[in-house]
């Protein structure tokens, strides 16, 4: 694990995007299209106020969730909402945006058909994750449902959710997913979120999820 102490919010994201747009850019020199994963929640939302602004062919660019909530795309709690409301503006527009849910009425009917579109996008070049105070990333969750079946390394890309902490269905990229990336970010602030990946050093990611994909990711920390 690499940790990285930023002086401030804003010196962090602008630090997080200038990154984000460096993998992507290695990442298309690699092959056609780069893939960017990002979490909904509060957290990264000034990094996404920023991508658009930097030069990077988006046309080329596939960017996902990392996690959903099952809900309409135009609902106010989604994510895909979030994204392309607030990432995907000025020139980050043209990239493509790849939804995780259906018009399936549940995630667990729904899934099977998510996956067979995520599959041919990994490994993914770049994932931004946030983290709750309880170490659940994306919406692999200490006490949801598919908890040990998110963090089996032969899991399948993408898997339904329910949580006492989530009001609504979920559908979340999973843990082999999320460690097979090529760069993987994860942006937190605040003393408290701190402790967290402090007890989360060898603790065990069935109560901390995010245990599980420390040593390959790069934290981002501001007070
Ligand atoms: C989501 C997430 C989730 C989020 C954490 C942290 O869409 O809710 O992907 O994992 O990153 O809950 O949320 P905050 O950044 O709001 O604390």
């Amino acid at each position: 694990m690499e940790f990285i102490e930023h002086a401030d919010h804003e010196m962090l994201a602008l630090a997080l995007a200038g990154r984000i747009v460096s993998d992507l850019r290695r990442a298309l020199v690699r092959r056609e299209r780069a893939v960017l994963a990002v979490a909904g929640g509060s957290t990264p939302g000034p990094v996404f106020d920023l991508l658009g602004g930097f030069d990077l062919d988006w046309s080329r660019v596939d960017i996902l969730p990392t996690d959903e909530r099952w809900v309409p795309s135009e609902d106010p709690r989604a994510n895909a909402r979030l994204i392309r409301g607030r990432l995907m503006t000025d020139q980050a527009a043209r990239a493509r945006f790849v939804s995780l849910t259906t018009d399936a009425p549940t995630p667990e009917e729904g899934y099977p058909a998510v996956a067979e579109a995520v599959t041919p996008l990994l490994p993914l070049d770049v994932v931004l994750l946030g983290m709750g105070k309880d170490g659940h990333v994306a919406s692999i969750f200490p006490e949801g449902d598919h908890l040990a079946a998110a963090l089996d390394p032969a899991a399948p890309p993408v898997l339904p959710m329910n949580a006492p902490a989530a009001p609504e269905p979920r559908i979340t990229l999973t843990l082999p997913v999320l460690r097979g990336a090529f760069s993987l970010h994860l942006m937190i602030t605040g003393a408290e979120k701190r402790t967290v990946i402090e007890r989360a050093r060898g603790a065990d990611p069935a109560s901390l999820p995010v245990a599980a994909l420390l040593d390959g990711a790069v934290v981002h920390w501001a007070e």
